[in-house]
């Protein structure tokens, strides 16, 4: 009978490949924990195919619509970080609603920034990046990955933390993975991004490093403990950690959701997840925010703490 088969069905999920759905460029480092978290939500999903698709553009807001309007059954997640919370103050046209439009699987993973200059760039430390920055900043560029990214409210928050006469002017990519590049190549002087995508171009000295953007140093990590956070170079109240989250759209069966959020809670013990994570910089997340309650509150308070620092800085975007 019909409701035979209804009953299947459910039981059946996931019966064809999920999506995980990525705001920016392959490369970087969403689409990094994107790929990373869907190895190992593969076998708690019965060996499910988990595929990424790259949706980069506005800086998250396409992809974070998309999956807002796509159908609530569980084939099509949004992995996110915190422009979820950030583009809500940006962007003066809302085409979605952070707190209304998704139903919360949990937080995967905190990650902290790095500020980073072009090997070019004349300064070897903090001190002498800010100096450099103060009495150039005009006339250097600074590469983000669109309104709303992560790259960009740190770019936002460093420039009016240190309250420059001239800000340097932002160039947006479509991901920090191909804003890497240029920084390597020298077509671009300054990025802050996650460490995530960073670590790996420090150690290899193709790009400089001069501090990170949580309240305190690295000092676990082998390489990112040499750098001082910005607090200790006297920015007070500095302190930005950029998380990614797991969302499906309003509306999604909750058993569906419940296997979901089962599965995330499995992969992020997983070993291999944990430290992929780790070895750059990052910390997967073991609290509460991986409950869909706990997950949303967070996003709740990030929302707001977000709009205080987004209007000081007073930059929108249409
Ligand atoms: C990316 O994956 O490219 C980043 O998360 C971009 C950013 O937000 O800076």
């Amino acid at each position: 009978t019909a409701a035979v088969s209804t009953g299947a069905f459910a039981q059946a999920f996931p019966s064809k490949p999920i999506t995980f759905v990525v705001p920016f460029a392959a490369g970087g480092p969403t689409d990094l924990v994107a790929r990373r978290l869907a190895e190992s939500m593969r076998k708690p999903l019965g060996g499910a195919n988990i595929v990424v698709e790259n949706a980069a553009g506005a800086g998250g807001t396409i992809a974070g619509t998309k999956v807002a309007r796509a159908t609530p059954d569980g084939y099509t997640l949004l992995v996110w970080h915190i422009g979820m919370a950030a583009t809500t103050s940006l962007y003066r046209k809302q085409t979605f609603k952070p707190l209304e439009d998704f139903e919360y699987l949990g937080i995967i993973n905190d990650v902290p920034m790095t500020l980073l200059g072009t090997n070019k760039l004349n300064a070897n430390t903090y001190r002498d990046f800010e100096a450099y920055i103060r009495a150039n900043g005009g006339k250097l560029n600074l590469a983000h990955a669109g309104l709303g990214s992560a790259s960009h409210i740190c770019g936002l928050m460093w420039q009016s933390a240190v309250k420059l006469d001239k800000s340097m002017t932002t160039i947006a990519y479509r991901g920090t993975g191909p804003a890497m590049n240029d920084l390597i190549g020298g077509q671009v002087d300054v990025m802050c991004d996650q460490t995530t995508n960073t670590t790996g171009q420090i150690e290899a000295g193709r790009v400089k490093a001069f501090a990170v953007t949580t309240a305190k140093r690295l000092d676990k990590h082998k390489l990112l403990k040499d750098y001082p956070s910005l607090q200790e170079m006297g920015l007070k109240d500095f302190n930005l950690t950029i998380w990614h989250g797991l969302y499906a759209p309003k509306g999604t069966p909750p058993d569906v959701l419940k296997k979901l959020n089962d599965a995330l809670v499995v992969a992020l013990k997983d070993p291999e997840f944990i430290k992929s994570q780790e070895e750059l910089g990052a910390l997967v997340a073991t609290d509460n925010r991986v409950t869909p309650a706990g997950h949303k509150a967070f996003v709740a308070s990030e929302i707001s703490k977000l709009k205080t620092a987004i209007e000081a800085a007073g930059q929108f975007a249409d």
